[in-house]
């Protein structure tokens, strides 16, 4: 039996935490589409086979969340340009055929919310990203597009940093530096550290922090994220949480499947802000 109506799913392991069911739902409300849009747990030993199961029923497209951001890379028939340099899918859209197409909208969903959610125009700005890990990654090129003066990349493994700027030196100018030789003041700071889920953050060297500094946390929750503190307490200007980027990086998603960007209207109160 194959779906009549428009089905989308998100496929994770946990997945009853998502608010992308709700968030999916309520663009489809703004847009006049109709959807469903279901959670799918997904066998930690088996997500090709769930993913099988639900093609087959006629989804037009998922959301991939953790464990299988990678995994799922192999079992696509097409990668954008922003997945395979991501090196991880979080969405895929399925043609009539059955063909799987794997986009990674997590990149483009953050640097859409800083430049025209929150108006902030990156070009010849200095940037600092805090951490190298799979995060980063996906960030890069979109970032390095808008044209910041310099991207510097610093990590508690500086290797991480390095192997990450040499690879994205094609795209603009970016550089790898140690954590405690940081100088001057950076516009932007992203942390995409674990290390806000942590009580403290790790201290940074004085100045990189200034009053015209802006920071963004990727992580979200109900409460500022120990870099958020941090970042406030140390003289910097306005910050914000990864909210914002978690619903942009889910406009995009709908972008992909739906072909129209919907609006956002009634989605901030799913997550309990105004
Ligand atoms: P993600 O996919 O979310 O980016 P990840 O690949 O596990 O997750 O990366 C976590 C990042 O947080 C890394 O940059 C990690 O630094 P290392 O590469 O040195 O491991 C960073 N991180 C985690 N805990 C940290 C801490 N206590 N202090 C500083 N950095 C930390």
């Amino acid at each position: 039996m194959t779906l009549k109506k428009n089905i989308c799913v998100i496929f994770g392991n946990p997945v009853a935490q998502s608010k992308s069911p709700e968030m999916q739902m309520q663009f489809a409300k703004n847009s006049g589409i109709e959807l469903e849009y279901l959670k799918v747990l997904a066998p930690l030993d088996d997500f090709s086979g769930s993913l099988y199961e639900w093609t087959q029923k006629g989804i037009i497209g998922a959301n991939i969340t953790i464990p299988f951001k990678e995994d799922v890379m192999r079992l696509c028939d097409e990668l954008t340009e922003e997945a395979s340099l991501a090196k991880a899918v979080n969405t895929i859209r399925v043609s009539k055929d059955g063909k799987i197409f794997g986009h990674n909208t997590d990149g483009i969903g953050l640097l859409r919310d800083i430049t025209q959610v929150k108006g902030y125009d990156l070009y010849g700005k200095r940037v600092l990203i805090l951490g190298a890990g799979g995060a980063v990654r996906g960030i890069l090129k979109p970032l390095l597009d808008c044209q910041p003066t310099e991207v510097v990349i610093t990590n508690r493994t500086l290797s991480r940093a390095e192997g990450l700027a040499n690879e994205f030196s094609v795209f603009g100018a970016i550089k790898a530096m140690a954590w405690d030789e940081l100088k001057g003041s950076f516009d932007l700071i992203i942390n995409a550290t674990s290390a806000s889920l942590q009580a403290t953050f790790p201290v940074l060297p004085k100045g990189v922090i200034s009053r015209e500094s802006v920071g963004y946390d990727l992580v979200y929750g109900s409460e500022p994220t120990s870099f958020m503190h941090y970042f406030q307490e140390n003289g910097g200007g306005e910050v914000f949480d990864g909210l914002g980027m978690l619903i942009e990086q889910g406009v995009y998603a709908f972008e992909f499947w739906f072909g129209k960007k919907p609006a956002i209207d009634g989605v901030l109160e799913i997550f309990g802000r105004q």
